[in-house]
């Protein structure tokens, strides 16, 4: 049965985004902090930067990172999350996520500026665009898992609006044993989710804590 899950990274004290960019520093430091413990596996080196020669870490986090890899039979995520914020006039931009982006399914893209054509990428990624209500379309993305799971990607905006809806069978947090103290908070104005779900939590060897809220 499709399922629909999200993963998601955040700090200690509940913030997804991260403020401390510049234009010599896009991500941030911050970023690269709040996601080390997902990055530095040797799962994640080897799907997204095909790195197969074993570096990386293994043990807990790489047990979540190889479970998120799993499963997916269709994405769903933002315009921010795509990057189409960052370069809205480009009719050629494809995306950040290079020739082959590591999703292998068909990404459904919630843009305004739909309708768009879909960009047909390298290893089974299409990215489609398509302008809300959300349920009509993760109705399409389940429709195209074929019985696999419905990743909601992100961005945060995204997320939060899929548990808002109550659309979520999955959430998984990595959260991050650091402090950010500012950024995009993920919990402001919804509750409730650990009544609906249950919930389990794992320390990892790194000092990260992974909570997952299943229905
Ligand atoms: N902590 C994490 O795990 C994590 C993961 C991913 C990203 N992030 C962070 O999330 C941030 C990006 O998130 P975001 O909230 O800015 O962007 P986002 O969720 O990726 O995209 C939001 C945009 O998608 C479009 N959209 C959303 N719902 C729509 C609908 N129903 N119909 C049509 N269009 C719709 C709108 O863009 P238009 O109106 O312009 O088309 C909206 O502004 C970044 O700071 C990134 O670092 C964090």
């Amino acid at each position: 049965m499709t399922r629909v899950r999200t993963d998601l990274f955040v700090s200690l004290d509940g913030y997804t985004s991260t403020t401390d960019n510049t234009p010599s520093n896009p991500m941030g430091v911050d970023w690269g902090r709040l996601t080390k413990a997902h990055t530095g596996t040797r799962t994640f080196r080897e799907r997204v930067f095909g790195d197969t020669s074993g570096a990386g870490t293994t043990g807990v986090d790489d047990t979540y990172v190889a479970s998120f890899f799993e499963g997916a039979g269709a994405e769903i995520m933002g315009a921010g999350m795509f990057g189409l914020h960052a370069f809205p006039d480009d009719p050629d931009w494809k995306g950040w996520w290079g020739d082959r982006p590591p999703f292998g399914t068909p990404v459904y893209v919630l843009t305004h500026t739909a309708p768009r054509p879909p960009i047909t990428m390298e290893g089974g990624t299409t990215f489609h665009f398509r302008t809300g209500p959300i349920e009509d379309v993760l109705a399409e993305a389940t429709e195209a898992a074929g019985g696999l799971d419905v990743r909601v990607g992100g961005g945060v905006g995204t997320a939060r609006d899929f548990l808002r809806a109550g659309l979520v069978d999955q959430l998984h947090l990595t959260v991050a044993p650091i402090v950010l103290g500012r950024g995009t908070r993920l919990w402001d104005d919804l509750s409730g989710l650990d009544r609906t779900h249950t919930v389990t939590t794992e320390v990892a060897e790194s000092g990260t804590i992974h909570v997952t809220f299943t229905r």
